[in-house]
């Protein structure tokens, strides 16, 4: 008897859940409000092709292929719009649009205090203004002396495999060298990944963070759904996040306690001799450190990774390159690279710039929800509360008619106009779609110090170095990402240039 009443009941169940899903399947296709928006039928119905996506680390791919068949507009999920209008990075995450438009999808790290990533209005004015000093120009000089260091390190690292006559991978050695920068700068400590050759614990379980972070997005993004697949989370990914959080607290305390002392300079010291203006909580500089190590590594290891695969393969620009870096060195007393000596490259600039237009660092979409009560205009198209858009890097990067030429890698479409190497046929290219650091009140702090570092990294390396790809492990089409991406090993075969 009991057993037919759980099977009725079962059944009952299943019958409610079918009917509600059929009917929110005929509503979402026919009265939702972005009905009219084109793109594939399922996904029109469902979260789970782009979740699905998301999993097999392959969102960014998957959206670009939907722009090419659909347009500027896709409507990837229900209620999840991409655009890829120029126009959408200003509509989207300009100054004037985070008036109606929130951030969405980034999960609470703590629930006593917001980093300013995830911080709204006065909050996130008065932490990005505490933070600004230490990502100056004053700073970023100031902070010289410690990133040659740093890259002294790594180099020396490369020469030592070069001279075992060992091929490299080069990817993994920038991101020990982005993590012991950002370590340095913002944390206080040193991780020794280049010293030991190997990834400090702390540095593992952030790598697996980025994966968590997917995998949570789209898990919440599944509505009624969710509960049950966040329990499929394994309990050591969400682990990762609190290990995180807890041991980036503990090294702000201890910088802390040191307090404002002149034999160091890093991140805190700004922070420490700036307190009289509105300063920080405790809980907001340990939240604000953690994500400092998460977002100020990888981006700075895959640009220049990106950027030397695709010199690696485009043997003309990579002898520019070398010619620029060569004129500019040897013509100094010193002979030495330093940010002063980068500033007169402009090639390098341009040649990071296209690295990462085809290969952005953060290839997906940032998103932004339509607040309650609010409407959004975005490239012409009104939008009701709710909305959540986006304009996704890789597929905005790379559309035909955005830049001329849009899957080879052309460095000089970002020297001037009026450059004598600029070719005409780049001169029609949007580039105000190119915004790999975001545009708007929220866009990258460390875009300033991204830039000094990566040219100083990428021209020291060259310097001191020529190379080859190893083997084609580095295939970007076949590559993952989870937020940032999940990069194959860049081997490369190194050749010192001064022995
Ligand atoms: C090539 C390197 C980098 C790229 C492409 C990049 C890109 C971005 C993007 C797109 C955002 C906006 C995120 C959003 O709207 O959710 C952002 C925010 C941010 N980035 Fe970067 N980033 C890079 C390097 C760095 C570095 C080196 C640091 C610091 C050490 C840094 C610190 C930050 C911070 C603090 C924010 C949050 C700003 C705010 O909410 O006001 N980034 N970055």
């Amino acid at each position: 008897m009991a057993l037919i009443t759980l099977t009725y009941a079962f059944v009952g169940i299943a019958s409610a859940a079918c009917l509600y899903m059929t009917l929110r399947a005929i509503y979402r296709l026919t009265l939702h409000p972005l009905v009219s928006f084109p793109g594939p039928r399922l996904r029109a119905v469902s979260h789970l092709p782009h979740a699905f996506s998301g999993w097999r680390g392959r969102q960014p791919y998957d959206v670009r292929d939907l722009h090419r068949d659909y347009g500027p507009v896709v409507r990837i999920a229900p209620d999840l719009l991409s655009f890829t209008s120029p126009s959408a990075w200003q509509d989207i995450y300009g100054h004037q649009a985070a008036k109606n438009l929130v951030k969405y999808g980034y999960f609470r790290v703590r629930e006593d205090a917001q980093p300013m990533l995830t911080s709204f209005g006065a909050d996130h004015v008065r932490q990005r203004t505490a933070f600004s000093h230490g990502f100056s120009d004053r700073a970023i000089s100031e902070q010289e002396p410690a990133l040659a260091q740093h890259i002294e390190q790594f180099l020396a690292q490369l020469r030592k495999s070069s001279r075992d006559r060992t091929i490299v991978d080069v990817g993994t050695m920038l991101r020990f060298l982005s993590f012991d920068i950002v370590g340095k700068y913002a944390l206080s400590t040193d991780f020794g990944c280049l010293e030991n050759n190997a990834y400090h614990p702390w540095v593992a379980l952030l790598l697996l963070w980025f994966r968590t972070v997917t995998y949570v997005q789209n898990a919440l993004a599944m509505g009624i759904l969710a509960p049950f697949l966040m329990l499929f989370v394994p309990r050591r990914m969400l682990n990762s996040v609190k290990d995180h959080l807890r041991m980036s607290a503990e090294k702000v305390q201890q910088r802390l306690a040191v307090g404002d002392d002149p034999n160091i300079r890093d991140l805190w010291t700004y922070i420490l001799q700036n307190k009289g203006e509105k300063g920080l909580t405790t809980g907001e500089m340990e939240v604000n450190a953690a994500v400092l190590l998460v977002a100020g590594t990888d981006p700075i290891a895959d640009a220049i990774a990106g950027t030397l695969y695709f010199l690696a393969i485009n043997p003309a620009a990579k002898k520019k390159l070398y010619d620029e870096i060569d004129g500019v060195i040897t013509s100094q007393e010193n002979q030495i690279v330093t940010m002063a000596s980068t500033k007169r490259m402009p090639y390098i600039h341009a040649c990071l710039n296209e690295g990462m237009r085809l290969y952005p660092p953060i290839p997906g979409g940032m998103r932004r929800q339509v607040a309650a009560g609010k409407t959004s205009t975005v490239a012409g198209y009104s939008l009701p509360e709710k909305t959540v858009v986006s304009v996704w890097q890789l597929p905005t990067f790379t559309l035909p008619h955005h830049f001329s030429s849009h899957d080879q890698f052309i460095p000089e479409r970002w020297l001037p106009a009026n450059h004598p190497d600029r070719p005409a046929y780049t001169l029609h290219d949007r580039q105000e779609a190119f915004q790999p650091f975001s545009v708007g009140p929220k866009n990258c702090l460390g875009k300033g110090l991204s830039y000094a570092e990566m040219k100083l990294i990428l021209a020291q390396f060259l310097w001191h170095f020529e190379f080859e790809l190893a083997d084609n492990a580095f295939d970007i089409e076949k590559q993952k990402s989870y937020v940032f991406r999940d990069r194959p090993p860049l081997r490369v075969k190194l050749v010192e240039r001064f022995l």
